[in-house]
């Protein structure tokens, strides 16, 4: 039985999306288990791009179950505006999409807090502006979340609902004496007719989990954003909310985590990042260096905000991190064709703190603010059309150079190569 999971070891869109397409046929299940609407998914199918930000990719394969988990926080307005463009597109929608019943709901007060605090904070954190943190706060906190579940009783839901908006407003109004102020009874009527499109689709998914795992049906655990923005294990506080990497799977789902039986990696050969913080190998060389190159060619910009994203060379140390953090056993090397457009590449192998080589990832933000990589550099494959290569014997004798030597770096084997945003441009070892 296939228990696999697909997640990014970067600073997210690792195009993870692609992967859990590839895999769809091994699997009857596919899994979100963290994260909210911040989650920026493109996927190319048959000729059309979906880009998806709280369903998961899955959810485009009719043979699949597309589950959303515990683990994440659900904006209803997004969740029916994406449930209705995939209906539109032609794909279905019905039974084959779950929700967890203890997933925790975010509503529009979250997006205010949010939209306050990083105004005025001078540590803003660039964060996608859906309401994430706020609403993990308030999961954390208890007294002020809302699960998904709660919505089927609505006499309790607007009892708890009038109580939490109250606060809220106090609290809101204490940020700023211009904060939006809510009326409880009209967010209360405003949900519950959501409730009445959601109904059909809310379950205790982890009863539902735990039912495919004993009929040895195969699942499929789909990551969003990456490990390196991982709350307890990514460059804190420049993180999202939620456990990113593979540790979130046992709390996000019920899923125990050793139930695993292969658990993907997935890179770009190069890195990215949306928002702030420490990002040591960063190409920040102006409109015409090679991070702009890179970030025109690879269409590097976020799917959820449409910010650019910033761009940098491999960083193997911080992918280590995440590999080992993960439990990852193979490596899924993504748009290699992309770097088509520079003269030779880099590899950072590991960084300079404080005068002192160091090998591994510091733990906190403002230590690998200050730390200078160091780097391996190879020849590169400028021009040459990777494309259309299907076996790893059709690329240019530098790009297979390159991708040995980040498999021997990273102790991984490295046995998806994406060449292109199409299922068929994908070399399988
Ligand atoms: P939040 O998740 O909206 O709280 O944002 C926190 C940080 O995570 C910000 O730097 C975002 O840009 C980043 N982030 C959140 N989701 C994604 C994603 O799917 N891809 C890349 N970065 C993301």
């Amino acid at each position: 039985m296939a228990c696999t999971c697909v997640v990014g070891l970067q600073w997210g869109d690792e195009a993870k999306g692609k992967i859990v397409d590839l895999l769809s046929t091994e699997h009857q299940f596919v899994v979100r288990y963290n994260g909210g609407p911040n989650a920026g998914h493109t996927v190319v199918k048959n000729g059309k791009t979906y880009k998806l930000s709280l369903l998961p990719t899955g959810v485009l394969n009719p043979n699949l179950r597309a589950v959303i988990g515990n683990g994440l926080v659900i904006n209803p307005v997004r969740f029916l505006e994406e449930v209705n463009t995939l209906r539109t597109a032609g794909v279905y929608i019905g039974d084959n999409l779950v929700l967890s019943d203890h997933a925790h709901l975010i509503f529009p007060y979250h997006v205010e807090e949010e939209r306050l605090v990083e105004l005025a904070s001078e540590g803003a954190i660039g964060t996608t502006g859906r309401g994430i943190g706020p609403c993990y706060q308030d999961k954390v906190g208890r007294s002020n979340g809302i699960r998904v579940g709660e919505l089927l009783y609505p006499d309790h839901f607007r009892h708890r609902l009038q109580a939490v908006v109250a606060r809220k407003n106090l609290m809101l109004h204490a940020l700023s004496a211009d904060a939006k102020q809510f009326d409880a009874n009209q967010l209360c009527d405003e949900y519950l007719g959501y409730a009445q499109q959601l109904r059909p689709h809310i379950a205790d998914t982890t009863i539902l989990l735990h039912r495919a795992l004993d009929e040895g049906r195969g699942i499929l655990f789909e990551a969003a954003q990456g490990s390196l923005l991982d709350i307890d294990h990514g460059t804190y506080p420049f993180v999202t909310s939620s456990n990113s990497s593979t540790t979130g799977i046992w709390s996000g789902s019920g899923v125990p985590a050793r139930r695993l039986t292969r658990v993907i990696g997935v890179v770009k050969a190069y890195t990215t990042r949306v928002g702030k913080g420490p990002f040591p190998t960063e190409l920040d060389d102006g409109p015409s260096g090679l991070g702009e190159r890179i970030r025109q060619k690879g269409r590097e910009f976020g799917t959820v905000t449409g910010r650019p994203r910033r761009c940098g060379w491999f960083d193997a140390v911080a992918v280590r991190h995440s590999a080992r953090l993960g439990g990852v056993d193979e490596l899924a090397l993504m748009l290699l064709d992309v770097l088509s457009v520079v003269d030779e590449v880099k590899i950072c192998t590991g960084y300079e703190l404080e005068g002192k080589r160091i090998d591994y990832f510091p733990g906190d933000s403002f230590l690998l603010e200050k730390c200078k990589p160091t780097y391996e550099t190879m020849s590169g494959w400028k021009n040459e059309d990777l494309t259309k290569a299907r076996k790893l014997a059709e690329l240019p004798a530098a790009a297979r150079k390159y991708i040995d030597r980040l498999s021997a770096i990273l102790g991984l084997p490295v046995t998806i190569v994406s060449v292109g945003p199409d299922r068929e441009q994908t070399i399988m070892r």
